[in-house]
């Protein structure tokens, strides 16, 4: 922690003691003027590099014309994402904010009205699942740790187990009005939902007439390897929650609600007044552009050669219990803390991050090459051969 830095923030983050002060494509420049490979993209923010030209001239030309007037008036840039977000998901209605607590808030309030009228309101979530900071994503948050010292939380809240469907049955009642799942865990550990479980909860959706909401907060927009991870598991959520990369870097959440259940909301039910800004959505809609197939299928093929030089790597330490994940969205477990393999990636020009204490996060830019991964593996190989 840099105290001069620090004097007027509430102790919320302990940062590194790093100031960045460029960032260009992978890579980020501190103030010294040393590079770092970007394998954290600010939380799988900047999933198209930093300061993609495409995005910056974007955004500078509609910064020259008109930033706000706020969702009581249209706007054709809002129009565009929302048309294109649309086209590469399922026909539907989208609710425009500006965070992923934001979005899976909205998904949590139109499920909550849906069963309304039948007294359901119990939503089920996943052990190890997050879902963002506010008190209702916070209670939809299957991690005890966050709701310490935070109560009372939201009533109807359940948490099942991931990929355990007896553990989702049990829990089902005449109240259930959704269930709400990451088809893969980010923060809780880089965990993978299986293509059979996620089968059975759509089967079980229908037949309950509950709503499959899929936090793809995380995986979407190509981090996986395909647009949205749902695409990897041929099943359709009721409600997709997106956020961090649509816009790159800007602040956008999206809330997509199938066309079935689209006249829920009724005119000012919910609402915001940043959410959908058109600087935000001029962002979002080059970035929906620039992940075509070629981009998704770069993702697929170096993924493909990350997990091989990974694995190789477990074959050579013990320590590390299992390599893991989907597309460009990877864990390694470790069998101690490895908060200090972090902060010795940084002293070697590498960021990347770790979630419950001991798995290390990778999410790189979709951009990367084989060479990057090699000299991502070098650093891990060297650091690790200390250890
Ligand atoms: C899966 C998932 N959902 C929701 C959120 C909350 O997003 P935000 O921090 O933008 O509110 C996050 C943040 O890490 C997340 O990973």
């Amino acid at each position: 922690m840099i105290p001069e830095y620090n004097k007027n923030f509430l102790k919320t983050y302990k940062r590194f003691d790093i100031i960045f002060e460029k960032g260009s494509g992978k890579y980020l420049y501190d103030r010294k003027g040393k590079k770092y490979l970007d394998f954290f993209c600010g939380i799988s923010v900047c999933n198209l590099g930093h300061c993609n030209k495409k995005i910056v001239s974007a955004i500078k030309k509609q910064s020259e014309k008109l930033w706000h007037i706020s969702n009581y008036f249209n706007h054709p840039k809002q129009s565009e994402l929302a048309d294109l977000l649309v086209k590469k998901t399922f026909k539907g209605k989208i609710f425009f904010s500006n965070s992923g607590a934001e979005s899976i808030e909205c998904a949590i309030k139109l499920a909550r009205k849906f069963g309304s009228k039948t007294n359901r309101y119990e939503i089920i979530s996943f052990k190890n699942s997050f879902h963002g900071r506010t008190l209702a994503t916070l209670t939809a948050t299957g991690q005890e740790k966050f709701h310490k010292n935070f109560g009372p939380l939201v009533k109807g809240f359940k948490y099942a187990t991931l990929n355990n469907i007896n553990s989702v049955k049990s829990l089902i009642s005449s109240k259930t009005v959704a269930i709400i799942i990451e088809p893969i865990q980010g923060e809780g550990g880089v965990n993978p939902a299986t293509k059979e479980f996620l089968e059975c909860l759509r089967t079980i959706c229908n037949t309950g007439n509950i709503l499959l909401i899929f936090d793809e907060v995380q995986t979407g927009f190509g981090r996986t390897g395909n647009f949205f991870a749902f695409q990897h598991f041929g099943i359709k959520p009721d409600i997709i929650c997106m956020a961090k990369s649509i816009a790159n870097g800007l602040p956008l959440g999206a809330t997509l609600v199938d066309e079935k259940f689209s006249n829920i909301f009724d005119f000012g039910d919910h609402g915001t007044t940043f959410g959908g800004n058109i600087l935000s959505c001029v962002a979002g809609i080059e970035v929906v552009k620039l992940i075509d197939k070629k981009m998704l299928f770069n993702v697929r093929n170096v993924a493909g050669y990350f997990f091989k030089k990974l694995n190789e790597i477990k074959d050579k330490y013990e320590f590390i219990k299992e390599v893991r994940g989907v597309g460009l969205m990877v864990g390694v477990e470790l069998n101690f803390d490895a908060k200090e393999v972090v902060e010795k990636c940084l002293e070697e020009g590498l960021v990347i991050s770790v979630v419950q204490n001991n798995v290390l996060r990778f999410l790189p830019p979709l951009i990367i090459n084989k060479k990057d991964v090699d000299e991502c593996i070098k650093i891990l190989d060297k650091i690790f051969f200390t250890l």
